[in-house]
């Protein structure tokens, strides 16, 4: 049964801790756009940087891009997005409401009159189902009349194909090699909802492997094991992920076989991230429609071939929502509700927090001191106010994992105590190494 009371809770703490905010919230809002706040900010770079680190920076064959949002409108015919990306809508001609062709709320058959408004109970008023495409479009050029037609892109992966033999030309890879990209997408999504899981603006962490014909079902299975892994070293809970397989007439038009990773979200198991099997549909596609040449010379062999890819592709809000999701818990402490976000200490958004036990005696001057020196190193946050006991669960709420507390000791013997947010155990550490105790901590093996 999903529990979306912890959603509620998430949605509420991320607002009143600075993670996530509605934008244009003082507008009402505008539908499923977030904007991120100081400490949400930190959480998705953070996942963004493992998942670079991971994709580029420690392997050889594995180059990254930044390519522009906006592309050549015959890229999205192409790809297949102009005709075949959307979906089925049903209007409501009196209320004005939008509504999937399959959502379960309707009754009847739309477009005739015994079908109902699931919104304004209008029987005879829903449209019959029309094709509704999902890209938002745009106009360049200086005249919206004679401006030609773009579109936002709804991928980040038509940007890598387009720009592969560039990349392999100027890095000197060889087939089998990567481009990863992380960047903006756009969907205009119909049923958005549970909060950055399904939004109209989102971020994308893809990768295509370009591979010789052949060898594609084998590294489509090295991808799947290499991504699961990822997942896992995130700090998510096994036991909360899974594999779902496309069947036949799930596989997407570019697909020979999917699988998706599967988190189970408080509102049930959903995907997080897809690997796919695209063969050569897409760099087939972009060499018909563009008339240029797209094939690898494999010098070695001495034979051209159109290369076949195997793509990994993430998003970037909805893993920092199964983070977060994943990092929720309650406990009861002493007769009270701990809020903690445990997250792993490599993603979370501030790594140590700095208190003076008391505002007097000099321990706030000292205290500014190791905060100034930490920070160097490591987002770190500053406390002074409030009792030592509320600073802490301030911290818990933040996902914090050591609070360092300067005390009477630390003036006489130079040592402070390190609190640890899960297990809630305190240690002794000398000012001198304090650093160190903090880096071997929040410092990930890869
Ligand atoms: N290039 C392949 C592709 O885009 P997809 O399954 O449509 O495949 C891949 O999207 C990933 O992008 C999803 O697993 C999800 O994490 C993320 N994603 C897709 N649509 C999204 C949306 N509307 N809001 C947030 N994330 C989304």
């Amino acid at each position: 049964m999903p529990d979306t009371t912890v959603m509620d809770k998430l949605v509420s703490l991320c607002k009143r801790r600075g993670f996530i905010f509605q934008s244009s919230e003082i507008y009402g809002g505008l539908g499923s756009v977030w904007d991120y706040g100081p400490l949400g900010v930190e959480l998705k770079r953070n996942v963004k940087d493992r998942w670079w680190r991971a994709m580029v920076h420690a392997r050889d064959d594995i180059e990254g891009l930044d390519a522009a949002i906006l592309m050549h409108p015959r890229v999205w015919e192409a790809s297949g997005h102009v005709s075949g990306f959307a979906d089925p809508l049903i209007d409501c001609r009196q209320c004005k409401n939008r509504f999937r062709a399959d959502d379960p709320r309707i009754k009847g058959t739309p477009g005739q009159p015994d079908a109902q408004c699931p919104v304004c109970g209008t029987r005879g008023s829903l449209t019959e189902p029309r094709m509704f495409n999902l890209m938002f479009k745009t106009f360049m050029g200086p005249v919206e009349e004679s401006a030609a037609v773009v579109y936002l892109r709804p991928e980040t992966a038509q940007g890598i194909y387009v720009n592969y033999l560039n990349v392999l030309q100027g890095s000197r890879q060889r087939v089998p090699f990567g481009i990863a990209q992380i960047g903006k997408a756009f969907r205009n999504e119909i049923t958005p909802g549970n909060f950055i899981f399904r939004t109209r603006e989102f971020e994308q962490m893809e990768m295509q492997f370009f591979v010789k014909p052949g060898t594609d079902a084998e590294w489509f299975e090295r991808w799947r094991e290499i991504r699961m892994a990822w997942h896992l070293e995130l700090g998510l809970g096994r036991d909360r992920l899974r594999w779902h397989q496309h069947a036949g007439s799930e596989l997407a038009h570019y697909a020979r076989a999917a699988y998706d990773i599967e988190y189970e979200f408080p509102f049930g198991w959903n995907e997080i991230e897809g690997i796919h099997n695209r063969g050569d549909f897409d760099l087939g596609r972009h060499q018909e429609f563009s008339g240029k040449k797209l094939e690898y010379f494999d010098q070695a062999a001495n034979e051209r071939y159109l290369p076949n890819v195997v793509e990994t592709s993430a998003g970037a809000d909805r893993v920092t929502l199964t983070v977060l999701v994943d990092a929720y818990r309650e406990e009861q402490v002493e007769g009270e509700t701990r809020v903690v976000l445990g997250f792993h200490p490599a993603v979370a958004p501030i790594k140590a927090a700095v208190l003076p036990l008391v505002k007097k005696d000099g321990m706030p001057e000292l205290a500014t001191e190791v905060y100034h020196g930490l920070r160097r190193e490591f987002p770190c946050f500053y406390d002074d106010s409030g009792a030592i006991g509320r600073r802490y669960r301030r911290m818990d709420e933040a996902g914090t994992p050591f609070c360092v507390t300067i005390d009477g000791e630390t003036l006489t013997a130079r040592t402070v105590t390190v609190r640890h947010r899960d297990s809630m155990q305190q240690d002794r550490v000398g000012l001198d190494h304090l650093a160190a105790f903090v880096r071997e901590r929040v410092t990930p093996a890869v």
